[in-house]
């Protein structure tokens, strides 16, 4: 049955002595860096239409050891599936497949910007579950850029963490093929122990937003139906945005993203849009409202109001946009029948994955017991339960930390 506590992640020292097996000789000045997974509070499908996100990084993250080579090849073990992957930084197409697909689209966008990296060979762990919408993606590109650009680090390029996020954010969107916002590569870049992350889209303004963490937990429920982004379900749900806006821009030029429309426009766009499509809409117009009511209810300390917002969201993306599924529903309906749930809802992109839950702490163990009991019998599917903990953004891990 699901496992609570995270796995302890591999210390620095352990990881240099699983570089040296799999590299021998390879590994004298290994640098080790970590980037973290996130969980995303609400704000789902908003970050491409320039709206408002909410995520939090959790303390489940990617590690990598790395040593620099002199020659052009970068060659990685990703210790925790077994996976292998190798490619020649001046040979990077065509597309790749597999982890390794990260690595290398971070190598072309350093490259693109401007870096001159050097052969790498390098070992991965990880403690995030992998494909669960916990954005095991992101944190292995984050972790990827930091490994190739050494000790120097992002500002050898003169790029600030957002900007490393952006730039991991395209060798997603141009390499890997998946036209994600910057919600996970923002986290995993600029996460903080203190809390949430609320994120301006267009205007990338951030700051931090504290949680009433000591009296609330954050966990996270894993639906065991894991499956990797699909990108052709999350492209086209983008796509129908696009298509959206230009057909709304021909009526009003002053609407460049869904962003730009309010809950009141709603009812003037019915006549415009077929009703997929008007759903899609209203979906991204009302989830933004709620990123702000959210925020507003968590800082008055009205978590009633947090958890009315949750419930609206999960409802929002089953009904609106299509991206729940029934695992993720009946995770959601049994989370919310626990008394000490304060709020439940599906996490990331959707189509399988994770619920983020905000739990009083005496009812952590209350909510493990009930997804352990009935899920399964639902289901017929083995859940697990993790309790995460806001952490920091990506970069170098010193000493055996
Ligand atoms: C994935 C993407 C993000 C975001 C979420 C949905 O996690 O990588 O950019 O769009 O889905 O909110």
């Amino acid at each position: 049955m699901g496992s609570s506590a995270a796995p302890a992640p591999w210390t620095p020292g352990e990881l240099r002595v699983a570089l040296e097996a799999a590299f021998p000789g390879a590994g004298a000045e290994a640098v080790v860096v970590r980037a973290p997974g996130r969980v995303n509070l609400i704000g789902e499908h908003t970050d491409y239409n320039e709206g408002f996100v909410l995520p939090v990084a959790i303390d489940r993250e990617i590690r990598i050891a790395a040593a620099r080579q002199d020659d052009r090849r970068v060659e990685v073990v990703f210790l925790t599936t077994g996976e292998r992957g190798a490619f020649s930084l001046d040979d990077l197409g065509p597309a790749r497949t597999g982890s390794i697909a990260y690595v290398a689209g971070v190598a072309w966008a350093l490259q693109e910007a401007g870096a001159t990296l050097a052969g790498l060979r390098a070992v991965v762990a990880s403690n995030l579950p992998i494909g669960a919408g916990l954005s095991s993606s992101a944190a292995l590109e984050l972790a990827a850029a930091w490994a190739l650009l050494g000790p120097a680090g992002p500002a050898a390029l003169g790029l600030d963490p957002m900007g490393l996020a952006r730039l991991c954010q395209r060798a997603e969107n141009e390499f890997v093929g998946v036209r994600c916002g910057l919600m996970d590569q923002f986290a995993a870049a600029l996460g903080d122990p203190q809390g949430a992350l609320l994120l301006d889209c267009r205007s990338l303004a951030w700051r931090v937003v504290p949680l009433p963490l000591a009296s609330h937990a954050l966990v996270v429920c894993h639906t065991g139906s894991a499956r990797r982004l699909d990108a052709s379900a999350y492209n086209e749900r983008r796509a129908a945005c696009e298509r959206a806006v230009a057909v709304l821009a021909a009526h009003d030029p002053a609407v460049r993203s869904l962003r730009d429309l309010g809950p009141d426009r709603l009812a003037d766009l019915a006549p415009l849009l077929d009703p997929i499509t008007l759903a899609r809409v209203r979906h991204v117009v009302t989830e933004n409202e709620r990123v702000g009511a959210t925020v507003r209810a968590l800082e008055a300390g009205d978590l009633g109001a947090v958890g009315a917002a949750f419930a609206a969201s999960h409802a929002s993306l089953r009904d609106d946009y299509g991206v729940s599924s029934p695992e993720l529903d009946a995770m959601v309906e049994i989370a919310t029948s626990v008394e000490g749930v304060v709020g439940a809802r599906m996490t990331g992109a959707g189509f399988g994955g994770c619920t983020v839950n905000l739990v009083r702490r005496d009812a952590v163990d209350r909510l493990r017991a009930a997804v352990e009991a009935e899920y399964p019998r639902r289901t017929g599917l083995t859940p697990a339960v993790y309790p995460v903990e806001p952490a920091a953004g990506a970069g170098i891990i010193a000493g055996d930390g």
